[in-house]
């Protein structure tokens, strides 16, 4: 058996194909190992969304080729993002044996097991079709209590800041009787809870060929909240312009699915978020806004942000900070624009915000959510939520560490508890981060 071991960058996405590229090479002659250094093969799944992301892998690449010097066996291969984005380029770097793009992981075991791997091979064909249904990710058994489930693959999306649909190809919806499957499969084995991933998932959409119904997230959601009571559910990401209220009610109906949503507005500004192409307006997300607090009293909203996006005003900027404070999100990703090769944004508008204006607008823009976030945990200090244990906290042994229903992370002393279990905990205090709290043995 040949060790391999894989580094993974990038999305949630990247992390569950980095589980099905373990699959198909554990079946294949081949056992995974959890140090590059016990290796005789490196993957690298890679990140293309900002120009840093990239940077890191190249740079991470260059280590690989100085340890090539000194063990010429040791074959590297690139997969992810990257290398349907640069291609031949990859082929050329000194470290790389190997380029396989999101859609071509079952060649790998045919590309890697070739005598000779000079010159280096690739496949980086994207496909219309390819969903994985029938293969079984291989978790790395760590934590064992939560996961991601793979949903869809693809955007239609056409963002103009996004390099997404590019390089990760048309979206296509998985067959929900595979997912259905797979969480049945994870709920025997143990695991507590299931995080459903796709670019857009309010627009999963399952059409059998058979003439039978079609299946649409809603459905889905419903279907995999009913595999177990005990299972919670979660998913990622929601679209401002997709989302209905058929979710926010199916969420309503079923306790274990988790009380929040992930919907990023990205830019307050209309102007700006027409140029985006984003498909919505700021009044229409804050309708959104208002009938997810209408259906789900309680839910948490988190969101992405860009600073800096071409041509942003200071009033557009300010329009942002203004739309956060009007939502009062919970949780933020917040990036500074960067400008990817090959987008609508790079083909039709100048990358014109000066790097320090996009810097300050950043710091701004964090420093708000930082507030809001400090302010959104305060208010839960002295309630008691429903954690699932998720691991130990790297703080301390004696604590564990988890979630609540609303994705905050809460941190509380283990008492007799076991990872995996859900226990009552009382908040006691917080920092903008965190919850710490108490397990409190109630009388039923
Ligand atoms: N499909 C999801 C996530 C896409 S990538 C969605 O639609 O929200 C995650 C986040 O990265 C995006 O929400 C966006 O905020 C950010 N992002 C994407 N492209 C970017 C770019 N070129 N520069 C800076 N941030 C970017
Ligand atoms: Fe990118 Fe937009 Fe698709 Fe999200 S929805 S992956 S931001 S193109
Ligand atoms: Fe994810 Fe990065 Fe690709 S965010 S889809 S790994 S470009």
């Amino acid at each position: 058996m040949i060790p391999f071991y894989i580094e993974t960058y990038g999305c949630q996405m990247n992390v569950s194909d980095s589980q099905v590229v373990a699959r198909i090479l554990s079946d294949n002659g081949y056992e995974p190992c959890y140090r590059w250094e016990d290796a005789r093969i490196v993957l690298i799944n890679t990140c293309s969304i900002r120009e840093n992301a990239e940077k890191r892998v190249l740079f991470r690449l260059d280590f690989f080729a100085r340890i090539k010097r000194k063990d010429p066996q040791l074959k590297v291969g690139v997969l992810g993002c990257m290398a349907t984005r640069l291609r031949d380029s990859l082929l050329n770097h000194p470290a790389v044996d190997c380029v396989a793009g999101p859609d071509n992981y079952r060649l790998l075991p045919g590309m890697l097991g070739q005598p000779s791997l000079r010159p280096a091979c690739m496949n980086v064909e994207l496909s219309a079709s390819e969903t994985y249904a029938d293969i079984r990710p291989l978790r790395n058994i760590s934590s064992g209590v939560t996961t991601f489930v793979t949903i869809m693959r693809g955007c239609n999306n056409m963002c103009a800041y996004c390099v997404v649909p590019y390089v990760r190809g048309r979206e296509r919806s998985r067959d929900p009787r595979s997912i259905l499957e797979e969480v049945k499969n994870l709920v025997d084995s143990g695991y507590r809870e299931v995080t459903l991933l796709g670019q857009n998932v309010d627009s999963y959409l399952w059409q059998p060929q058979d003439g039978s119904d079609t299946v649409s997230f809603s459905r889905l959601l419903e279907q995999v909240a009913l595999v177990s009571p005990r299972l919670r559910v979660r998913f990622t990401t929601s679209h401002p312009k997709d989302m209905q209220d058929d979710v926010l009610l199916t969420m309503a109906r079923y306790s274990n699915i988790c009380r929040h949503i992930h919907l990023p507005v990205q830019s307050g500004s209309n102007r700006i978020l027409q140029k985006m192409n984003r498909k919505y307006t700021r009044e229409s997300y804050l309708e959104r806004i208002a009938r997810i607090r209408e259906i789900l009293p309680g839910c948490a909203i988190s969101s992405d942000m860009i600073a800096g996006f071409c041509s942003e005003t200071e009033e557009d900027h300010a329009m942002t900070l203004s739309l956060m404070e009007a939502v009062h999100y919970d949780q933020a990703f917040m990036f500074q624009y960067s400008q990817r090769p090959g987008t609508l944004a790079a083909r039709h508008y100048p990358d014109d915000i000066p790097e320090e204006v996009k810097t300050r607008r950043l710091a701004e823009v964090i420093a708000l959510q930082n507030r809001l976030s400090l302010q959104s945990n305060r208010a839960d200090v002295g309630k008691v939520f429903e954690v699932l244990a998720e691991g130990v906290s790297k703080r301390s042994s004696r604590a564990f560490f988890g979630r609540t229903t609303t994705n905050k992370v809460c941190v509380f002393p283990r008492e007799n508890r076991a990872i995996g279990d859900y226990v009552r905990v009382l908040v006691k205090s917080c920092t903008a981060a965190t919850l710490k709290g108490e397990i409190i043995n109630e009388n039923p």
